[in-house]
């Protein structure tokens, strides 16, 4: 009786060590743990084929998001613009380049973090995304958190505060304190295009930058 018990147990331990049935090897008996390499690639694919909202009609490419698999900090904007939906690259517009200045100081590389947007599809003019769209989009960046386990979360702007935060608090409400999402330390700035459109907002988005890197 003993002795078949430990056979269970053992032959327990390996299928959740690996996934196989050491008896019958041909046998997968559950889905091993998935890597982030290949969680992040099944949301690049579903986001490649997604026509969950009207941003599928205008897109020209899919933005998904792209950087280190174990990135210190996850940067969240707001969507792709133009650039950005012609390369399907987050953040490689004017944008992008400013935000890469705040990255360096931040002490930081731009390829050692992880750049996403909430909605992964241009809108039109560059619009603000609408609810729907958001709502529909927001579960893409949500398997991405649980993929990517950053060390720290940061928000770029109103839209990625609020839907990451579930709050509609204004930006100088949400700036200068850290927040969670999902046990994950979130910090708020400013938008970099917002900053780029007024220089006022340079010297707190300094600031932000210094609570940012007292969690790193
Ligand atoms: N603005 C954003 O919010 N995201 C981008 O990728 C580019 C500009």
């Amino acid at each position: 009786m003993t002795r078949k018990l430990w056979k269970t147990l053992d032959l327990l331990q390996d299928y959740l060590e690996t996934g196989f049935s050491r008896e019958h090897p041909e046998i997968e008996v559950r889905e091993v743990a998935p890597d982030p390499a290949s969680l992040l690639s099944s949301v690049a694919a579903e986001v490649a084929g997604c026509t969950r909202c009207a941003l599928s009609i205008s897109r020209r490419n899919v933005v998904p998001g792209e950087g280190s698999l174990r990135p210190p900090v996850l940067f969240v904007g707001e969507a792709p613009g133009e650039e950005e939906d012609k390369t399907g690259r987050p953040f490689v517009g004017p944008a992008g380049k400013y935000l890469e200045k705040w990255i360096a100081a931040a002490g930081l590389e731009r390829a050692a973090c992880f750049i996403a947007n909430c909605v992964k599809c241009r809108p039109p003019q560059n619009r603000e995304p609408h609810p729907d769209e958001l709502a529909a989009c927001i579960p893409f960046l949500e398997r991405q958190i649980g993929a990517l386990h950053p060390r720290v979360i940061c928000c770029l702007g109103r839209i990625a505060s609020h839907a990451l935060l579930s709050t509609s608090a204004s930006l100088g409400e949400l700036r200068g304190r850290v927040h969670a999402r999902a046990g994950i330390p979130v910090v708020v700035t400013y938008h970099p295009s917002a900053v780029l459109r007024d220089q006022a907002l340079r010297a707190p988005v300094w600031q932000d930058l210094k609570l940012l890197k007292t969690l790193l």
